[in-house]
């Protein structure tokens, strides 16, 4: 008997930048200015993230790097942390991220989170049982919407008592 397959699908929605709606072009505009303000000394890949949470704030981080590369921090785990540290109980709803090389100082590479930066944006959604919707600036303008970290990170470690 041939052996069963799983197939997975990841659905991206992508956009043209004008085409969202007001609030989610402003969490690009803030996720943009805290790329320019990256501390990313080795690599010199400017990242920025900007979470909006249900109460309406806005928290931005950006990637900050270190001699001992480990050591080195996403900006959306920062971001993340930084609103959820200060906001316990608001949920974030919705992640910005936007990132460039330092010597491309107009052209945006899209990027979507690394592992660990999945994993992170699950605790929150798990947490707060709402999927956070997460934005990413393209190269030319446009922009790919996740409804959630499942598009990104299927089959995720989420529960220790299951
Ligand atoms: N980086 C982020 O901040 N977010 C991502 O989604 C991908 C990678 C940072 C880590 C490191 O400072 C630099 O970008 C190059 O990997």
């Amino acid at each position: 008997m041939a052996p069963k397959k799983t197939y997975i699908t990841c659905e991206l929605t992508e956009l043209d930048l004008s085409e969202l709606d007001a609030t989610s072009q402003s969490l690009i505009s803030e996720a943009k200015q805290a790329a320019e303000r990256a501390y990313a000394p080795y690599s010199q890949f400017l990242v920025g993230a900007a979470v909006l949470l249900n109460n309406g704030k806005v928290f931005a981080a950006n990637n900050q790097e270190n001699v001992s590369f480990p050591v080195g921090t996403c900006a959306e785990r920062l971001a993340l942390g930084y609103a959820h540290g200060l906001e316990p109980d608001a949920k974030p709803v919705k992640l910005a991220i936007v990132a460039r090389r330092a010597e491309e100082p107009t052209r945006f590479a899209a990027v979507t989170p690394c592992g660990m930066c999945r994993q992170c944006i699950s605790e929150y959604e798990v947490k707060f049982k709402q999927e956070i919707e997460i934005l990413i600036l393209t190269p030319n303008q446009r922009v790919l919407v996740a409804d959630g970290i499942r598009q990104f990170l299927p089959f995720k470690f989420e529960d220790l008592n299951h």
